[in-house]
């Protein structure tokens, strides 16, 4: 006997009015992703002939989010008559003609789930040849879901939504988890019958279940082991609870493969961040957007990256960086800013109030203390000391500067961009350097020191510092 064809069908056509939100309630992101994208990251790993994702609500921003994540998917257009039971009868009416294989309906708000839990739904729906499975939960809070009602001989008799439910119903804790498997043929039949005729005005998906009940077809109930990845977000508050379960699971993933994670509860990590066995993070430190961190590294504390690489047994400490790449052994911190662009070095530093754009700094080159390097090439085994710019912007245009190997700047220099330093070049503190400096050459643009004796004694007399000063003297 051949498998049943598999058609998944994803739900986020829905307004979210409980959001309050500009952005559309599926397109809010947890842990990086958007809720249906974490959604669809877990369908397509399902081995479905199809996905298929229902849309109204801001379509096109939605549809623009989906095609850039998932541009395999089928995007199906909800008219105007509402309901889960609507979105999945026009997504029926999308699927090839004559399609009769199995349908798993899942929510774009519902984005804990994992595939496995999906997938021995689908299983266990084949295996007990039911016209319908259920995904339920029990939870200790039932309030805004829908019930599972069950009959005398405990199978499920319908599911009743929150606002259609009596007192009775209310206080069963056995919930609907909005994710289904239906055999396609019985649903199209029956969501043919559903009304709008309810609290809400809209199809219930819901309503399918009572319906294929009284037509004595089976419908099967599956309890989620793990109640918390059925949590359906309708509100920030859950949206917060959902992103906090996340970030507990890739936390633990991560220390069973070796990572120290000190803090779980203030670290985050999103679900594309890759990291070595022997990295350590301390407290307060955000890992985001497909950031790699290798071996024996140590990140935070209170730390972001953001896209960034950082080498093995490097030292990212207070700090932030986003789309730069931090090499083995390096040191960055405290309170350095990576902008984009940036590379450090194999073994380099950047040290504290130092920010960094687009700027190239070989292995062994250290920025130490107070400066700003942008469009920049720095060489190797280069020292830009305390308080060394780079004026890369004219006001109209950004110029790059290029420093060659073994340079040494004295402090408070100003590299007034487009200019060049050539290898082993050297300036003086405070020098404001506009033309090219030869490899070599030690460049001086700050005029000779002159000192007036006598000068506060004269011209500011009675004065405490007169006063210090004839002391001093007088010793
Ligand atoms: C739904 C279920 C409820 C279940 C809960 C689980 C129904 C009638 N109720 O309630 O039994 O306990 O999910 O989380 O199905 N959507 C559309 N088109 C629409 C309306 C909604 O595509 O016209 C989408 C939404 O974008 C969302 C999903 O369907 O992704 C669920 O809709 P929502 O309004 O959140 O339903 P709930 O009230 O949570
Ligand atoms: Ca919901």
């Amino acid at each position: 006997m051949t498998q049943n064809a598999l058609a998944i069908i994803v739900l986020a056509a829905g307004q979210g009015t409980r959001m309050k939100s500009r952005l559309p309630k599926v397109l809010h992101p947890i842990a990086g992703r958007t809720l249906v994208g974490h959604v669809l990251a877990t369908a397509s790993r399902l081995g479905a002939d199809t996905i298929e994702v229902v849309v109204r609500h801001e379509r096109d921003q939605v549809v623009a989010a989906l095609e850039a994540e998932h541009p395999d998917v089928v995007i199906v257009d909800q008219d105007e008559i509402p309901g889960t039971g609507r979105a999945v009868q026009v997504a029926l009416d999308a699927l090839p003609s004559g399609f009769d294989g199995d349908v798993l309906v899942l929510s774009g708000d519902v984005p804990l789930l994992e595939a496995e839990t999906l997938q021995a739904l689908v299983d266990g729906h084949r295996a007990a040849a039911a016209a319908a499975t259920v995904l339920s939960a029990i939870v200790d809070d039932p309030t805004g879901y829908g019930r599972i009602i069950r009959d005398a001989d405990g199978d499920v008799a319908r599911i009743v939504e929150q606002k259609d439910a009596d007192e009775a119903e209310q206080a069963t804790r056995e919930i609907n988890a909005g994710v289904y498997v239906f055999r396609a043929g019985l649903l199209r039949t029956q969501l043919a019958q559903v009304t709008t005729d309810n609290a809400q005005g809209e199809m219930y998906l819901t309503t399918v279940i009572g319906l294929l009940r009284e037509n004595d077809e089976k419908v099967a109930v599956e309890i989620a082991a793990d109640t918390a990845a059925t949590f359906g977000i309708n509100d920030r508050i859950q949206l917060a609870e959902a992103a906090r379960t996340l970030n507990d699971r890739i936390v633990r993933r991560w220390q069973r493969e070796g990572v120290t994670i000190q803090d779980p509860a203030t670290t985050w990590i999103d679900d594309d961040v890759t990291l070595a066995p022997d990295v350590t993070i301390l407290p307060n430190t955000h890992i985001l957007r497909a950031s790699t961190v290798a071996t024996g590294a140590v990140v935070g504390p209170d730390t972001t990256l953001v896209s960034t690489e950082v080498g093995e047994d490097a030292e990212v400490r207070r700090s932030e960086a986003t789309l730069a790449v931090i090499g083995a052994r390096a040191t960055v911190g405290p309170f350095s800013y990576l902008r984009a662009g940036t590379t450090l070095g194999e073994g380099g530093k950047i040290g504290a109030y130092v920010e960094t754009k687009n700027a190239q700094i070989g292995d062994g080159s250290k920025v130490p203390h107070l400066s700003y390097v942008g469009d920049a090439t720095v060489g190797r085994g280069v020292n830009l000391g305390a308080s060394t710019i780079t004026a890369n912007y004219d006001d109209v245009n950004k110029h790059r500067t290029e420093i060659g190997d073994e340079v040494h700047t004295g402090s408070h220099t100003v590299l007034v961009a487009p200019v060049r330093l050539g290898a082993g070049a050297k300036t003086g503190a405070g020098a404001v350097v506009r033309k090219d400096v030869p490899a070599g050459a030690l460049a001086m643009t700050v005029a000779p020191q002159r000192n007036i004796e006598g000068w506060v004694e004269k011209n500011r007399a009675g004065t405490a510092a007169a006063e210090a000063a004839r002391a001093d003297s007088a010793e």
